[in-house]
């Protein structure tokens, strides 16, 4: 699969443990998702468009390079917003525009419940923020939200995905490419992914 890429560095590694952790406390739990959030991202972003910039230095001009894209930020609420923070350090110039998506639990159909993007796009690419990559239904749900905005390029930064998922992105939005820390195997019967981190937002929130 061309367009899924699954992080190989150490430290995400490392970090993901702690998520997996069912002893990990909320604190530390939002610490280790901003941290690899940001890890991931930095992988995420390498090929951004640059423009060169000239810079006075004390001693001389030095030519050099600065991000000729804007960029939007779109945690899907709730657990994408403990994604933001990391990121956002990295990015201070991004933008952040929020979408509210919830499973429905029967249908696991996700519902729509927040959207205030304006009419025209405001920035030229956004990194869709969402810890769980389950069925692939809020993913390709945000990422139809995006395009109908009017933005063409979109990537997906998660934490832990499952094949469906990844296999309904694919479908759907063959293009977006979808960075993330681990694919685990399954999915269980209420569609949480096996073996997972369990919920993240209740596990970020504190509300499990
Ligand atoms: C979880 C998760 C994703 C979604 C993934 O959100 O944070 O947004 O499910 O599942 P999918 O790939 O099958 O669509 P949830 O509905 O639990 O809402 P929450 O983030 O508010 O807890």
């Amino acid at each position: 699969m061309t367009n899924i890429f699954t992080s190989t560095h150490p430290l995400v590694a490392h970090k993901l443990n702690y998520l997996r952790n069912k002893d990990t406390k909320p604190k530390k739990f939002r610490e280790i998702v901003r941290e690899i959030s940001a890890l991931l991202v930095y992988e995420a972003t390498t090929d951004l468009a640059t423009q060169p910039v000239s810079v006075e230095t004390p001693l001389a001009t030095a030519e050099g390079e600065e991000l000729k894209e804007k960029l939007g930020l779109v945690p899907i609420l709730r657990a994408g917003l403990g994604m933001v923070e990391g990121v956002w350090e990295l990015v201070p110039t991004a933008e952040v525009w929020h979408i509210g998506l919830y499973r429905d639990e029967d249908t696991l159909q996700p519902v729509e419940y927040y959207n205030k993007l304006p009419v025209e796009p405001t920035v030229s690419v956004c990194l869709i923020l969402d810890p769980m990559l389950a069925t692939g239904g809020s993913a390709v749900a945000t990422v139809d939200i995006l395009k109908r905005w009017g933005v063409t390029k979109i990537k997906f930064v998660g934490i832990i995905g499952a094949p469906t998922g990844v296999a309904l992105m694919q479908e759907h939005h063959p293009e977006v490419p979808i960075h993330i820390a681990a694919i685990d195997p399954a999915l269980n019967d209420h569609a949480f992914i096996v073996p997972g981190l369990g919920d993240a937002g209740d596990r970020q929130f504190g509300t499990g």
